[in-house]
């Protein structure tokens, strides 16, 4: 039925999307993610039981029948949505992206267009997606869905450059299967589980550059179900029309130390950063390798002095706990964002751009300085607007400031820069 309802309007979506104006629900919906600056990224799977991350199935050539084995295994019997969502709001993030389907194939969720899923695959027999929609209602943060183009289990997806030494009949594929296979399940995470945030699209780089994925007619299904749901798609390219936000891996927006934003340009839109908290996405067992709450912390600074919003990695272990460590680190950037969120959240990139010494953010006239590295008590930046009041933003003492006939504004600190971000706060006229 889903499938009927989505070919019959598949031609028309083309050029729909393509002219894609957005509703005004999801301009709203733009602004709000915006605004929420800050969000947690999960990486589950049954990938999380050999506990050597998310592409352990295709790095280490298993074949696709041993690796299903896994799924008879699987029984997060720790699994708690009401924990897991208590303790990402606690460190001040806005939105959950969680990844329904990964590479390897296997569903998170329930569906009916196929059982290697974890309500029929697994002994578990819960849908953990729909436990974690409904705790998120119940908790009042938004859910966003990472769906993968790629699948390293079927045959009808089309053979790519990954995911060779799974088993399956070389050449292999049937992309109108697969197409509609996934509309199908995109129809399902769109019709069942409320309302959807995002849907978080990877993968588009498995294939040559020429292939055509049919974005639009996906897109134009997924706003004709829910058009406040944004799309985003980790294709590390510069956003296709139907898309409403532009994503960067392990890279802030203009940055391309990870190699994976080479040539990628800024557009318009809103813009998320993801990066790991320790080294990997899915659950690595040796990888204690976690980022500091201070490093994470200025990540999130520097992210929303680009304008852009930060989601931030963790690897649930397979028995359905989020590891210790990153629950302390939610902790702590939860202190951390609970003093100083109002210089982050619904602040847009401000009128200073980037510097070495750190980063800007405004809200309307508050211009908030993030001071995150400077030795001495001294900065002098070029800024047009007239201040008119500028204070220490944790204790509001005045901060002594002249503003030059050429633009350029000069802070006297009253004291030496904190870690791990020393704010000053500027009122402008
Ligand atoms: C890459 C990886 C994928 C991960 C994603 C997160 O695309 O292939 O495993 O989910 O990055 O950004």
């Amino acid at each position: 039925m889903a499938f009927l309802l989505f070919s019959a309007t598949a031609s028309f979506a083309q050029t729909a999307e393509e002219n894609y104006v957005p509703a005004p629900e999801n301009l709203a919906a733009r602004q709000e993610f915006q605004d929420n600056k800050f969000g947690i990224f999960l990486h589950w799977g049954i990938y999380s039981m050999p506990a050597q991350g998310e592409w352990y199935m295709t790095n280490a050539n298993i074949n696709r029948d041993e690796y299903a084995k896994l799924a008879s295994g699987f029984y997060p019997s720790r699994f708690n949505a009401a924990e897991w969502v208590a303790a990402i709001k606690a460190s001040g993030a806005k939105y959950i992206c969680i990844t329904s389907r990964h590479h390897d194939g296997f569903s998170m969720f329930k569906t009916r267009w196929s059982n290697y899923n974890i309500v029929d695959a697994t002994p578990f027999k819960r849908d953990v997606l729909k436990e974690l929609a409904d705790e998120c209602q119940k908790q009042g943060i938004k859910l966003h869905f990472y769906y993968s183009h790629i699948d390293w289990f079927r045959d009808d997806y089309p053979e790519g450059k990954t995911g060779h030494g799974t088993g399956r009949p070389q050449g292999h594929g049937n992309w109108e299967s697969y197409y509609n296979f996934m509309n199908n399940q995109l129809t399902e995470l769109l019709t069942n589980y409320g309302p959807v945030g995002a849907i978080w699209f990877d993968g588009a780089w498995d294939q040559p550059k020429d292939f055509d994925w049919q974005l639009p007619a996906q897109y134009e299904l997924i706003h004709r179900l829910q058009p406040a749901c944004l799309i985003g798609n980790n294709h590390h390219g510069t956003p296709h029309a139907g898309e409403d936000i532009q994503i960067f891996e392990r890279d802030l927006p203009g940055e391309n130390t990870a190699g994976y934003s080479a040539g990628q340009g800024i557009s318009a839109l809103p813009l998320e950063t993801c990066e790991t908290m320790n080294g990997m996405w899915g659950y690595k067992i040796e990888d204690q390798n976690y980022k500091s709450a201070e490093t994470l912390i200025r990540y999130i600074v520097r992210a929303a002095g680009k304008n852009a919003n930060l989601l931030m990695n963790i690897g649930p272990q397979p028995n359905g706990e989020l590891p210790v460590t990153a629950v302390e680190r939610l902790k702590e950037v939860g202190k951390w964002m609970a003093t100083y969120g109002d210089t982050i959240y619904g602040t847009r990139g401000g009128d200073v751009p980037p510097q070495t010494w750190g980063v800007s953010t405004r809200k309307g006239k508050r211009l908030f300085i993030h001071i995150l590295d400077l030795k001495g008590t001294e900065l002098s930046f070029p800024l047009a607007t007239k201040v008119v009041r500028a204070e220490q933003f944790h204790d509001r003492a005045p901060v002594p400031f002249t503003q030059d006939a050429d633009n350029n504004l000069h802070l006297k600190l009253p004291q030496a820069t904190t870690n791990p971000d020393y704010i000053v706060e500027l009122i402008l006229e």
